[in-house]
């Protein structure tokens, strides 16, 4: 049986305190390749894991309330992989770091964050949604950029 051979690479750089390293933003066919819905179907999976993870204290404890903070992440990301502007329409500018500002974000909280989004884009690699290329670009950015909002040591 052929189980093929996959090139991602989900490495997690080591961060570096006082350090935030210049972002790319993802290739914009990751989006084209699995379409809005499936942006949105992915932040349902990865919200949906974010409220069983070992960081859900910091989000809505109730899982409605989740479904819906998913929903304006997945505006978010469409928009930064060049769709439509969802997120500027509904919240404004996206100033990432700022509105991360009341949640304590440490080291160890981003860990568990890029593990559970690694978890959420398993079925877009099994059913071959994307192409590596696109999916490795779309992980580089969540790496690089997730740690600009580590506001905490610990
Ligand atoms: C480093 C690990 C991260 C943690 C622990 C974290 C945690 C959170 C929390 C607690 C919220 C508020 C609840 C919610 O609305 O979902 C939030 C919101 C959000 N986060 Fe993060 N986040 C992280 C990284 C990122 C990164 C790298 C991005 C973008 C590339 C991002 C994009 C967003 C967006 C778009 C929202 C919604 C903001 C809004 O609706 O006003 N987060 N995050």
């Amino acid at each position: 049986m052929n189980f093929g051979t996959s090139s991602l690479d989900f490495s997690i750089q080591a961060y570096q305190e006082g350090v935030n390293p210049p972002v790319t933003k993802p290739n914009p066919a990751f989006l084209t390749d699995i379409t809005e819905q499936g942006m949105r179907d992915l932040f349902d999976r990865f919200y949906m894991g974010l409220f069983e993870s070992p960081i859900k204290y910091l989000f809505p404890l109730d899982k409605e309330e989740m479904k819906k903070a998913g929903q304006f992440s997945a505006d978010f990301f469409i928009q930064i992989c060049g769709g439509p502007q969802y997120f500027n329409q509904s919240k404004g500018a996206p100033q990432m770091r700022k509105r991360h500002a009341p949640f304590r974000i440490t080291p160890e909280a981003r860990l568990h964050w890029l593990v559970t989004f690694e978890e959420a884009l398993q079925p877009i690699i099994n059913e071959k949604l994307s192409s590596e290329e696109n999916i490795q670009s779309f992980w580089n950015y969540l790496n690089v950029f997730s740690q600009w909002m580590i506001n905490s040591k610990d």
